[in-house]
């Protein structure tokens, strides 16, 4: 019987082709996510879906698509997949981890350096006519050589962040014991107490929502900065733009938000001591295309009856018993 693929939105032509080899596919041209209502009547008949992470997979979802076998997300996060309630209706969840780990570690360190160095508003003055001579307190920002970078979550983007950090003269501390690797780690009071950045690389989940709060910001030591990467929700951002209004911050750079996407007044996007990006951790043309080959693999190999390799539920597994998992 002929398979039938739904994908979000459009996506490499190689990815698209790998699963054309294996079934009929339909892409949702864009712009932006498929519409919900357009997005559940083809899944009335799919047996495979490729997400991203602007679809909800949950239980109201999955009741509308009963031959789905699959949810890839095309992402390393996946807390838009209700996994529970998926796990629950038998559907496999995979992500797309490895492939953009190097291209976020970049983004985390051009947002370190933009932020620190003030390059944002320098360029901003620069074409505000305001570069009128040059001053010894001009643009001033501050150097990242010799000052401590704490790095929360040490998992694979995490560990790739503080590999980058030797060659730019900066100490790499931990908090707390997981992730591998080679570094002091502290618990979480040293831990803020220590760092002149921070840099955000965990997980979105119930441990990790709202982590970073007041009583966090109040603990960072004064004049340092954060920066985000992972997701908008583990950071408060009242108490946020709180610490930064009070100067205990001295800025902050964030790929992301708590709600997406942030319009142009959002009081973060202009506050004068915050660099501000649109989720683009990811967003070069190589790990977009990869990450897109990535997901079509997982669909392919569980049409396939194969154990997808990026599986982050195995209790969804059917062979789970026979192996052991
Ligand atoms: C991810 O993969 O989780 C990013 O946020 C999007 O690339």
């Amino acid at each position: 019987m002929l398979l039938r693929i739904v994908v979000c939105q459009p996506v490499a032509h190689s990815a698209v082709e790998q699963l054309r080899a294996i079934g009929d596919v339909t892409v949702w041209p864009g712009p932006g996510p498929v519409p919900t209502p357009l997005l559940k009547s083809w899944l009335a008949s799919a047996d495979a879906v490729m997400t991203m992470l602007t679809e909800r997979v949950d239980q109201e979802l999955i009741s509308q698509a009963p031959k789905l076998k699959i949810a890839a997300n095309m992402a390393v996060g996946y807390d838009n997949f209700v996994v529970a309630e998926a796990t629950a209706a038998g559907v496999l969840l995979t992500n797309t981890p490895d492939v953009l780990t190097e291209t976020t570690a970049e983004l985390a360190w051009g947002l370190m350096l933009a932020l620190m160095r003030n390059i944002v508003g320098a360029r901003q003055a620069l074409l505000a006519g305001q570069w009128t001579h040059w001053s010894p307190d001009g643009f001033l920002g501050a150097e990242l050589f010799g000052k401590t970078l704490g790095i929360v979550g040490l998992g694979r983007i995490g560990q790739a962040v503080a590999r980058r950090a030797p060659p730019f003269g900066m100490r790499v501390i931990g908090l707390g014991t997981r992730g591998q690797f080679d570094c002091p780690r502290y618990d979480w009071e040293q831990f803020l107490a220590a760092a002149d950045v921070i840099s955000l690389h965990v997980p979105l989940n119930p441990e990790t929502y709202g982590m970073v709060n007041q009583a966090w910001f109040q603990r960072m030591k004064p004049g340092s900065y954060l920066i985000n990467t992972a997701r908008g929700p583990v950071v408060d951002e009242s108490a946020l733009l709180e610490a930064l209004d009070s100067g205990h911050l001295a800025g902050a750079a964030l790929d992301v938000f708590a709600t997406e996407p942030i319009g142009r007044d959002n009081p973060l996007a202009t506050h004068p001591r915050v660099v501000a990006t649109p989720h683009i951790g990811s967003a070069t043309l190589e790990t977009r295309t990869a990450m897109a080959e990535r997901a079509a693999q997982n669909i392919v190999q569980a049409l396939h009856g194969q154990r997808p390799n990026d599986l982050v539920n195995p209790e969804a597994w059917p062979g789970r018993v026979a192996e052991g998992v």
